[in-house]
């Protein structure tokens, strides 16, 4: 019986050995000339606006909750943040989340319960999800058939096979995919739930703020009574959050059967006033987007041109895939040393052998920044 010591150091030693052995990076923005490795897409996380409102609510409501939203801690401003995320995705309802994380690995499971709906569900996800839906699924004791990434050619001849299957089915995908900067076509994938009575879960945490109409994401006018979209405050609107839009059904059932959000302190007032102000604002934001969208595709451009593999990203988020992890590194720190920041993504992260170095655009970037990395990356040569 090895000791819990043993037993964790056992897994540093195979994790060292096979490269993928984490620790914290210190992360120091004041020294760099430019950041492309946070997910502040539009410059919000230090927003004078957001500060200030983010002020103003705590003033008035507190810097806490106090409570869980059952008990003392549902607020004026998380009603009218929920009723405002409803009316612009155009849902019946909407509840806020402590963080996506949370709110993924929560609700999905609620929405899976085989106590609820009579039988296991079979779960059709995208085999590049993020790691909170396979939580979710994992938690439930659900197995996952996986989909190759984005396929929709895939995905149906799945749906096909198990057609026959009476277990309720869910289509669990992200909108924006965080790590490959690709898209979904949404249509293809609403008409594809109504086929095969789908229940579809989007996570729309990467293009909340940047894709869609008014930037209120790929999902705005596709969500019925069988399907919701997720989308995290976190990113895009630089505070920190979640929330999902539905059907008043499933708020009514979240409500009362998602542990995530009955067993927790609500969102505090003040991030629930920045966030407040950062989604209102998101409708006046159309050229900048537009700008950004138009930056992401010059770059894409010269890093094709100089023999880049983007993979299939078409957004703000354009991943350098090089293989190897220990590529990986070696691009990575070839940038910094020219002062670029940038993230890097391992597996299990992303699958075997598709390291990468992860580019993340932002409103804040501008025509230099872009211009310093492609010159540093000209002249970066492989070990
Ligand atoms: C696709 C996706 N969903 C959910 C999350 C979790 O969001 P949060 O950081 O708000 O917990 C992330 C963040 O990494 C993400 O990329």
């Amino acid at each position: 019986m090895p000791t819990f010591e043993s037993a964790f150091l056992a897994i540093q030693a195979g994790l060292e050995q096979s490269g993928h052995w984490r620790i914290l990076p210190t992360h120091e923005p004041a020294t760099c000339y430019a950041d492309f490795s946070h997910n502040d897409y539009l410059g919000f996380a230090q927003d004078a606006e957001l500060v200030e409102a983010s002020h103003a609510s705590a003033q008035r409501y507190g810097m806490g909750a106090t409570g869980s939203r059952l008990l003392s801690g549902n607020l004026p401003p998380h009603l009218a943040l929920e009723n405002l995320i409803a009316q612009s995705k155009g849902t019946q309802a909407a509840l806020t989340f402590q963080s996506g994380y949370q709110a993924n690995a929560t609700v999905l499971a609620a929405l899976l319960d085989k106590k609820v709906l009579g039988t296991t569900p079979l779960v059709f996800s995208d085999r590049l999800n993020h790691a909170s839906l396979h939580h979710a699924c994992q938690l439930m004791g659900v197995r996952e058939i996986r989909y190759q990434h984005n396929n929709l050619t895939h995905l149906r001849s799945l749906l096909e096979k198990y057609s026959n299957d009476p277990s309720p089915k869910f289509i669990v995908t992200e909108t924006v995919f965080g790590m490959d900067g690709d898209m979904i076509d949404m249509p293809a994938f609403a008409a594809l739930a109504d086929t095969f009575d789908a229940f579809l879960y989007l996570d729309e945490a990467h293009a909340t703020g940047i894709i869609g109409p008014d930037g209120y994401g790929l999902s705005s006018g596709w969500i019925n009574q069988r399907g919701l979209a997720m989308g995290t405050f976190s990113k895009a609107l630089g505070v920190s959050g979640a929330y999902i839009a539905c059907s008043q059904v499933v708020y009514n059932y979240l409500v009362n059967r998602c542990q995530g959000f009955i067993y927790t302190t609500a969102l505090s007032p003040a991030i629930v006033g920045a966030v407040h102000a950062a989604w209102s604002r998101l409708p006046t934001l159309t050229d900048m987007r537009t700008r950004l969208l138009g930056k992401a595709h010059y770059l894409r451009q010269h890093l094709h041109a100089l023999g880049f593999n983007t993979g299939t990203s078409n957004t703000h988020i354009i991943p350098l895939i090089v293989g190897h992890t220990t590529l990986a590194f070696h691009l990575q720190a070839w940038l910094q040393q020219h002062r670029l920041l940038t993230s890097i993504i391992r597996p299990p992260t992303v699958p075997p052998h598709t390291a990468r170095v992860r580019i993340a655009l932002s409103a804040t970037h501008q025509d230099a920044h872009i211009d310093a990395l492609i010159a540093a990356l000209t002249t970066w040569r492989a070990p």
